[in-house]
């Protein structure tokens, strides 16, 4: 990837993927200035790890917004910053109607007012609702079950509608199950709750908790238990590069699918867990999770031919290994 001047503009910087995607921005020499509000995101990690040009605010802050605009050439805007706790989408949809649809919807007019034409979306998968398919391609129809899901759709038919009216492009990535973490150690995965299988399954190994739960053993699946595409954080963060040079070169508004295209299962996931950590930890076999499909994976042909994407950590095991250094080091400091 060859080094740029251009500078991007990354919401939710501070937090786990879009961290990730600031490393990667700047080790292809790009500026970076992070706008995040702190709600989720860790402060140290903007400044300290990345040490980038952090401005803590809301996306809902519109003179903000026009005063950033105002103070820097901003070539494209990656936006990650939003609220991803689908069971507090369905006990508080106006959150996430807020955040992440007006929110995003006053990013886009503060860039429109601005001149800036180039826009990097953080999607997902929950995008599809229930699947219809084995593998999902981005052409699987859209019906999400729950709110957090109903405010990303949102978000792709605004885009595709500025785009129309105002010839912002942008490239929106339906992520499947984000994972793992920076090799280096310094950048991972810090949500507080925690919610999702890989880390609460390393908390077991750490004995921060005293077991993990695995929500239903009756799904029509080999062993019973939810299947689940994971990708690597850093594969996520190298594809918005080549999104964004995609973008950069004139690319026509578009949507991709960001996954490995092979399933594991909530079993398999412990199992590969246990493997890694060496630890062992208990395992209490639960009722269903409300609203979880059995299986999730994803075709990303797609991102393969057009952006030249290739995953380099598609094996299970790497990903947990990375993300166990990391939860290692951040128990330690905790
Ligand atoms: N699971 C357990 N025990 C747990 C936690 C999760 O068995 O303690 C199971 C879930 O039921 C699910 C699988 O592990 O079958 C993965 O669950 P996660 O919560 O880790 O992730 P999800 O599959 O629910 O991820 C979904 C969508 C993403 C979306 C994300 C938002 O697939 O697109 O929720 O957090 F971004």
């Amino acid at each position: 990837m060859t080094s740029h001047n251009s500078t991007i503009l990354v919401t939710g910087g501070a937090g786990y993927i879009g961290s990730h995607a600031v490393s990667a921005l700047q080790k292809a020499g790009y500026q970076v200035i992070i706008l995040d509000n702190l709600v989720y995101g860790h402060r140290e990690i903007a400044e300290t790890v990345l040490k980038a040009k952090l401005i803590v605010g809301d996306t809902n802050n519109r003179p903000l917004l026009d005063e950033i605009f105002a103070n820097h050439t901003i070539d494209a805007v990656m936006h990650f910053a939003a609220y991803a706790y689908v069971g507090e989408s369905v006990s508080h949809p106006d959150k996430y109607y807020r955040n992440n649809v007006v929110g995003t919807l006053t990013l886009l007019e503060a860039m429109e007012a601005a001149g800036v034409k180039n826009f990097v979306f953080s999607s997902t998968c929950a995008t599809y609702g229930m699947p219809q398919t084995e593998f999902l391609t981005e052409d699987h129809p859209q019906n999400p079950i729950n709110p957090y899901g109903q405010s990303k759709l949102m978000v792709e038919k605004i885009l595709a509608d500025f785009d129309q009216a105002y010839n912002l492009r942008s490239v929106s990535f339906r992520y499947f199950n984000a994972a793992g973490a920076d090799p280096s150690g310094q950048l991972g995965e810090d949500h507080d709750p925690e919610t999702h299988l890989i880390p609460l399954t390393l908390f077991a190994a750490l004995g921060k908790r005293d077991s993990i739960s695995i929500f239903g053993t009756d799904y029509p699946t080999p062993d019973g238990t939810c299947i689940r595409d994971y990708i690597h954080v850093n594969d996520l963060a190298t594809a918005h590069l080549l999104g964004l040079e995609y973008l950069l070169k004139g690319g026509e508004t578009t949507k991709f699918n960001l996954g490995n295209g092979s399933g594991f299962s909530v079993r398999e996931v412990i199992e590969t867990a246990q493997n890694v950590t060496q630890k062992s930890f208990n395992v209490v076999e639960c009722s269903r999770r409300p609203g979880d499909p059995s299986r999730l994976v994803g075709s990303s042909e797609k991102a393969r031919n057009i952006l030249g994407w290739q995953p380099q950590y598609s094996d299970l095991h790497t990903i947990m290994t990375h993300a166990w250094h990391w939860h290692q080091q951040r128990h330690k400091l905790k």
